[in-house]
């Protein structure tokens, strides 16, 4: 049999490095891909092709993949859905990772509902920071969006997230023609009085949900906010992510801007995303993938782990092709891990 050697005898070697030289330290694990939400760039409404339960990742078998990308270079994981809470005794596993001391940054993506619920147990188990889904101040709006009334329980979550602690929280706002363009400068100001980071995205035609968001490119909206709040660039990195961050003169308010679709940035991406049964998906807007269910579970050796991981980063696709071949249909985002 091949003799692969472990991350610690490969030493800098170790590294995950793609195709395209693209250094990779950051996972997005997915925990379940449930949401009690249906966002319409997300979800169909009535959608229902959900993994059965016996294809999810265990706890145990999450930490041990991420353990292994911890072991290649891979300190930062985010957890993510679907809607994450809906997965029971998620500090746990929260736990249970923060305990690889190369796991140095545990986050969370949540559309904040059961958020008041959860908020204490996960800080105290070492999340640190949190991204809440929010993509209006308006209620009627929100359910319009969401599908559902989820206006005071999301804003219930956020106050018991600011409790718990979590710094930064920032909110996701996808911007979306004649829904909620006009809310931006709204939601900024409220963002700039709560102390959050506010994110503007722009909807990804992801699945046939993604396609029908009507997509805004956000560089004449980035334009305006930057007069209306004389915004300046921020110049370190914040987060790590595909951000760009303009902040006031006096540091109060900070808004990031996302844009895959005008400006995309696939050329600085760090990062892969586990689904919850198992699939290792390279981008999220190509096929390529790489099941690691099956080999968790015919019992694989850390170290041939490691190895499958490398295969699977070989694969890595040089970017997304949403604005190339505008009418391919990819996963849902809730399928994917957001
Ligand atoms: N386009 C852009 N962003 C999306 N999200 C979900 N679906 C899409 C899409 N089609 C974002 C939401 C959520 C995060 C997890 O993913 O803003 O906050
Ligand atoms: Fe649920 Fe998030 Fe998708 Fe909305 S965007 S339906 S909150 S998974």
């Amino acid at each position: 049999m091949k003799k692969f050697l472990s991350s610690a005898e490969q030493g800098q070697d170790a590294q995950l490095i793609d195709r395209f030289g693209r250094q990779l330290n950051y996972l997005r694990v997915s925990v379940t891909d449930k949401c009690d939400l249906r966002c319409s760039y997300c979800m169909p409404k009535g959608f229902n092709g959900f993994e059965e339960p016996e294809n999810w990742l265990s706890f145990a078998e999450i930490e041990r993949v991420v353990a292994a990308f911890g072991r290649m270079g891979v300190g930062r994981v985010r957890l993510t859905g679907g809607e994450p809470l809906l997965r029971r005794n998620l500090p746990q596993l929260v736990q249970s990772l923060a305990s690889h001391p190369e796991i140095r940054d545990i986050s969370l993506s949540t559309n904040a509902t059961q958020l008041h619920k959860h908020a204490d147990a996960l800080y105290q188990a070492g999340v640190s920071r949190i991204n809440v889904s929010l993509d209006s101040l308006d209620k009627a709006c929100m359910e319009n969006i969401t599908g559902r009334d989820s206006f005071a329980s999301i804003m219930a979550g956020l106050q018991a997230g600011k409790r718990a602690g979590f710094k930064p929280i920032k909110l996701n706002m996808v911007v979306m023609g004649g829904v909620n363009e006009h809310e931006v400068k709204r939601m900024a100001e409220f963002c700039f009085n709560e102390g959050f980071i506010l994110r503007l995205i722009e909807a990804m035609p992801m699945g046939s949900t993604g396609q029908n968001s009507q997509y805004r490119d956000i560089g004449p909206i980035r334009d305006e906010l930057v007069k209306q709040f004389d915004l300046v660039p921020v110049a370190e990195e914040l987060g790590g992510g595909p951000a760009r961050y303009w902040s006031s003169r006096d540091g109060q308010g900070t808004i990031g801007f996302i844009s895959p679709i005008s400006q995309h940035f696939c050329a600085t991406c760090n990062r892969v995303r586990l689904a919850v049964d198992g699939t290792l998906y390279m981008c999220l807007g190509q096929d390529e993938k790489f099941e690691l269910r099956p080999l968790l579970r015919a019992g694989i050796s850390d170290q041939e782990l490691e190895q499958a991981i490398r295969e699977a980063i070989e694969l890595k696709p040089e970017r997304h092709e949403f604005t190339t071949q505008k009418h391919k249909i990819i996963r849902f985002m809730s399928q994917t891990g957001g």
